[in-house]
């Protein structure tokens, strides 16, 4: 049974919109790097959106491509049509990126001028428009770091720019859930609730740093060795996991230990996670919180087995995005969890 007045369910279905193209957004831009299609457009001009039209166009965003160290180092044989099929994806990254913004905008001036949002809210919804922003920057200054000598993108870059995305998503998915209060949100003493509140926080916290490895592990391409579970090499510990110097570097910048690191990250969050199941189905009986750990325990399961899936199939596109898309699922997951336990 839903408490909710017509005005916040307006915006709750706006912001569900909003949500459901991040999240394409996320994933699209997933594919945009793992069909090798993230350097193809090598100017950005915020307010432009046309593709090119023709084919002289073509020859002119194609003959400014091959200016890049990417062309000449590892795609000198391209032609037209191959540009053209990278050149769309990155295409459609970014005007997405841009149907967000006027899907975001354009209904919150209404909202707001029909006073229709509830006090508190506005500053939350213009931080959000806000963030949309400075993420098409950040995700430009990511695309610079491989318009280099070196034609890759900096694995620093690509990993802020997945997680603020990630937070973005998180931040509105928070403000949905806050906008729908249910009545089956049991009330319990506080006390009883506050250390599984506390515990669930540090679990998302953990589930975002195991996002980030995998990130790292992304913008390495670090998927592409070591394709066997649980072994790497056919050791625990694979050889070369602490070849560079000075040591620190090592869980940043050595493709061996950013892959061994996420994969037992991984499965340590997936451990405490299956146990954070078990314990929290027999302790809660209320509707909501029952089916928050219900998901839980479903999206860790399937996020390992798409983890080491991707691994052992040396990271084809689809099981790559899938993969993307089950941490956010996770995320959401946990999320709604935090959520229902901070309302009993
Ligand atoms: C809690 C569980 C896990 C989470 C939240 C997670 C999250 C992520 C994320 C966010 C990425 C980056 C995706 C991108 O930027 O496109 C990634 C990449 C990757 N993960 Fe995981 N992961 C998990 C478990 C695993 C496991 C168990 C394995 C294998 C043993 C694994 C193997 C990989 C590989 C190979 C990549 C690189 C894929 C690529 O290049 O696109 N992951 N992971």
């Amino acid at each position: 049974m839903r408490d909710i007045s017509e005005n916040d369910r307006a915006i709750q279905r706006w912001l569900q919109v909003c949500l459901v193209l991040v999240f394409a957004m996320i994933i699209l831009g997933g594919v945009t790097r793992l069909t090798d299609s993230g350097l193809s457009m090598v100017t950005w001009h915020p307010t432009g959106m046309l593709p090119p039209l023709d084919t002289k166009q073509w020859l002119v965003e194609f003959e400014r491509y091959q200016q890049y160290p990417e062309f000449q180092k590892l795609n000198s044989d391209m032609t037209l049509d191959g540009f053209k099929s990278i050149y769309w994806f990155e295409y459609s990254h970014r005007m997405l990126g841009r149907l967000i913004g006027v899907v975001f905008l354009l209904p919150f001036i209404y909202f707001w001028l029909r006073k229709m949002i509830k006090p508190g809210l506005t500053p939350r919804l213009m931080i959000m428009f806000v963030l949309g922003g400075l993420q098409g920057l950040l995700g430009w200054y990511m695309v610079k770091s491989g318009l280099v000598s070196n034609p890759h993108v900096s694995q620093y870059r690509l990993s802020a720019h997945l997680l603020s995305a990630i937070l973005i998503y998180g931040f509105i998915l928070w403000t949905i859930f806050n906008l729908v209060t249910t009545r089956e949100y049991r009330r319990l003493a506080e006390s009883s609730v506050a250390g599984w509140r506390k515990l669930s926080l540090g679990l998302v916290i953990l589930v975002l740093i195991t996002i980030v490895s995998g990130g790292f592990v992304a913008g390495l391409k670090a998927g592409l060795i070591f394709n066997t579970f649980p072994l790497m090499g056919g050791k625990l510990i694979p050889e070369g996991i602490g070849a560079l110097s000075p040591w620190y570097l090592n869980p940043l910048e050595n493709m061996v230990t950013v892959q061994f690191n996420h994969r037992w990250l991984a499965m340590i969050t997936g451990i405490i996670l299956i146990i954070w199941y078990i314990r929290g189905r027999s302790h809660f009986e209320a509707t909501m919180l029952q089916r928050s750990f219900k998901l839980v325990g479903m999206m860790i399961i399937i996020q390992l087995a798409l983890g080491i899936a991707t691994l052992l199939m040396q990271v084809p596109v689809l099981l790559g995005a899938l993969h993307q898309a089950g941490a956010l699922l996770l995320f959401s997951a946990l999320l709604f969890n935090l959520h229902a336990l901070s309302r009993v």
